[in-house]
């Protein structure tokens, strides 16, 4: 990571290549230190700058900075709308052009405004460029060129930087953890599956001290685990389940446990997807990444809370062994599941795992996962759904999702649809048989495994963009554990 520094000066002696300057949109200008407000000003009464949000004007050498190469103007849109999450977004827009541009050593002006908390608003500068600061470029051959910040000097204009400055290791880790989601969903799926996600996190568990348990295929079968055992047999990789444990040092605020879809390679099975479909079908293992690299960063920020992270890893393929419509699985709880569509299996190893979380006991149990389609029909790929057993535990996780920029969007598990779920062999299918409504109803079947009165479940509809957006790089956005830790230690 870049080397960071957070002082209280105002910007106009920074020595560098850029000094990026967010700016608000409309008369209120004054606020900027004057060397700067007046370049500023300048640019905007000639028209060639409104200050939008995310808008971007660079500079050469611009009058009243001393020894910074460009100067950015960034636009955050109008003051009294201004969040949090539009200066991570306008600071994240102007880091990634500053890093195409090669600008390494950077500086930024602190945004100051009566509207924001300062010190929310010095660490939302600061994550905005940190994530930013991210690319995935080990598969490239001949244009590899990473680029990252050798240098980042943060500005406040004479405020008090101390609360922001306490607040940095939790930052860096936080973004560390995003970063990491990022990376291993990114992997191509011939380098990640089972097996190599079992050793990224024993690698990760030695470093961060967590507990490690790996169930391989006759531990599975030993511990009832059919329906995972079930999704796998039709590939060459055989699954693993992995139980992860983060214990504070004192006495724990409570106890969660987080569960993860790690579907390594999701084909569809023998309810083959088309070939479009497949496409991203590399990152729907992104729910084990996040409570993986979720735990690593509790460990690093000594949070509060004991967290057990439980990973369901899995690749669904098409062979002559596979399971197949028409089979009937047997939970780990004993409940018995119809397999109506072999692509529906998300909420099969969920089951299994479900059940497990539920024995363990904790506070809570909130389970992440690339579950469905629907999800992305209902609300897009930049907001993600959630729903459960229990209301205060999912307006918790809406909060923290507020407070991190990471949209989470309530849906209802309304009992009418249950219904649906019935099946005339076993206690339930895997499909509901109409595509109505999926993403509610493949949160119905999970309910169906939990025992447990204080549960969440995370539809991942925003882990993957198509372009870059924002502090976004294109692929995985890494969402998930920001929100999450945000959460657990709050
Ligand atoms: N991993 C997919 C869900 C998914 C699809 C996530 C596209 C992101 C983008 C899941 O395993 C799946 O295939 N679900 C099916 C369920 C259906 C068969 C009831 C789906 O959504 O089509
Ligand atoms: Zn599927
Ligand atoms: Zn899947």
């Amino acid at each position: 990571m870049a080397e960071i520094e957070i002082n209280s000066q105002n910007g106009k002696d920074f020595s560098g290549d850029v000094l990026v300057v967010p700016v608000f949109s409309g008369r209120e200008r004054h606020r900027l230190p004057l060397a700067i407000s007046k370049v500023a000003r300048q640019v905007m009464d000639e028209g060639d700058f409104k200050a939008e949000l995310n808008e971007m004007v660079p500079l050469h050498h611009p009058n009243g900075v001393k020894d910074s190469r460009w100067m950015l103007l960034v636009g955050l849109g109008e003051e009294e709308q201004v969040s949090l999450n539009k200066i991570r977004k306008a600071v994240g827009t102007a880091a990634r052009f500053c890093l195409k541009k090669k600008w390494l050593e950077a500086g930024v002006v602190a945004p100051s405004t009566s509207v924001l908390n300062h010190d929310l608003v010095q660490e939302s500068v600061l994550e905005g460029m940190l994530l930013a600061d991210y690319d995935f470029s080990a598969y490239k051959g001949e244009k590899k060129d990473p680029r990252h910040f050798k240098r980042l000097e943060i500005f406040t204009n004479g405020e008090d930087t101390r609360k922001a400055r306490r607040r940095q290791p939790m930052v860096e880790a936080a973004v560390k953890a995003c970063h990491r989601v990022r990376d291993m969903a990114n992997t191509p799926p011939g380098d990640l599956y089972p097996e190599s996600f079992v050793e990224a996190a024993q690698k990760l568990a030695k470093q961060h001290k967590l507990g490690l348990e790996v169930l391989d295929v006759p531990a599975l079968e030993k511990g009832g685990f059919r329906c995972v055992l079930g999704v796998g047999q039709g590939s060459a990789r055989p699954p693993r389940v992995v139980k992860l444990e983060y214990k504070p040092k004192e006495k724990p605020r409570k106890h969660v446990v987080l569960v993860g879809k790690g579907v390594c390679f999701d084909s569809g099975g023998l309810s083959l997807k088309d070939a479009s479909g497949m496409e991203n079908m590399k990152d729907d293992m992104t729910g084990a990444a996040i409570v993986l690299a979720t735990l690593a960063a509790c460990a690093e920020t000594e949070c509060p809370v004991q967290v057990t992270g439980l990973l369901g890893l899995v690749e669904n393929m098409p062979s002559g062994s596979s399971y197949k419509p028409g089979d009937v699985l047997r939970s780990r709880g004993g409940k018995t599941i119809e397999v109506l569509n072999t692509d529906a299996e998300g909420r099969l190893v969920l089951a299994d795992l479900l059940h497990w979380a539920g024995e363990i006991n904790p506070d809570h149990i909130v389970d992440l996962a690339t579950l469905t389609g629907a999800a992305l029909i209902a609300l897009g790929d930049s907001v993600n759904a959630v729903m459960g057993t229990d209301d205060k535990l999912v307006a918790r996780l809406l909060d923290a999702g507020n407070a991190t920029g990471e949209h989470l969007w309530q849906l209802p598990l309304v009992e009418e649809y249950r219904e649906a779920l019935k099946s005339p062999v076993a206690d339930v299918k895997n499909i509901s048989g109409t595509r109505w409504g999926g993403s509610i109803s493949a949160g119905l079947f999970l309910s169906e495994f939990v025992q447990h009165p204080s549960w969440a479940h995370v539809d991942l509809s925003g882990c993957f963009s198509t372009k870059e957006r924002d502090y976004r790089p294109q692929g995985a956005t890494g969402e998930g554990p920001r929100f999450l830790l945000e959460w657990l230690h709050g």
